[in-house]
């Protein structure tokens, strides 16, 4: 992790809690991030964000929707647009998950127009890339994960409105990881992927998140890695004790 960039460390909860306990964790996670030098942010499933945003007030971590549409408004039936994440507290979204990839057939230039909408909102995206299994064994992760940067980062993404999450498909909720020299290796290559989409000042300040099977028995050795900046975490997000452990581990 480089000195000068801050860490974060965010919790995808995915499709995950009901009021009663999404917002006891909100409130656990928001106890507990005051005594770490990261910026946290959490991402609760869509119904809970508006209440989540009180709960989180005066803690310091941020609030992230999962996805967000790319228009501002209009007959999109059950979608939500990037103005109404801001509107209910949120500053982060989280953009291109290989999950919405898959369930929902996005491609790249559907992930660049959600995030560009997101930036045009004011908020933080954190846009995901990864490879699959296959994809690996075929030798193309390096070249998979540099074409979803051209294609999915805005060009007026900066270090500071957007943070890249490297998300190896085969290695999410499965607790296999990659060993630390391939995600460096990967990292290391996103972080040249985007030096040439935007320029070299963006792309050595841009937080890279690894996300994966992260958990706080392998925190420490992930977010030891020279061009990892934190973590996006999701299984191990829905227990404040894991999430916060996981934040000790920043170096
Ligand atoms: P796990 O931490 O459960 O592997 O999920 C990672 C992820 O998909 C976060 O977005």
């Amino acid at each position: 992790m480089g000195a000068e960039r801050t860490p974060v460390i965010a919790g995808n909860w995915k499709m995950n809690g009901l009021k009663q306990d999404g917002l006891a964790l909100a409130r656990d996670v928001a106890a507990g991030a005051g005594a770490y030098r990261c910026e946290f942010v959490v991402c609760p499933p869509a119904t809970l964000l508006a209440a989540a945003s009180e709960v989180l007030v005066g803690s310091g971590v941020h609030l992230g929707a999962q996805d967000c549409h790319a228009e501002p408004d209009g007959a999109h039936t059950g979608d939500i647009s990037a103005a109404m994440l801001v509107d209910a507290g949120c500053s982060h979204a989280i953009l291109g998950h290989s999950e919405r990839r898959a369930d929902h057939g996005e491609d790249d230039a559907t992930v660049l127009a959600k995030a560009t909408a997101a930036l045009a909102a004011g908020l933080t995206a954190i846009v995901c890339v990864g490879e699959t299994e296959a994809e690996r064994d075929a030798g193309q992760a390096l070249d998979v994960v540099a074409a979803q940067v051209a294609g999915s980062v805005p060009e007026n993404a900066t270090a500071a409105n957007t943070i890249v999450a490297y998300e190896p498909v085969w290695a999410i909720g499965s607790g296999r990881t990659p060993t630390p020299s391939e995600i460096q290796a990967v990292h290391a290559h996103i972080r040249s992927a985007i030096a040439g989409r935007l320029d070299g000042g963006a792309a050595a300040a841009m937080r890279l998140l690894y996300g994966g099977s992260m958990k706080p028995g392998n925190a420490a050795e992930l977010l030891a890695i020279e061009d990892v900046d934190g973590g996006l975490i999701g299984g191990a997000s829905l227990k404040a004790e894991d999430f916060l452990a996981i934040a000790q581990s920043c170096p």
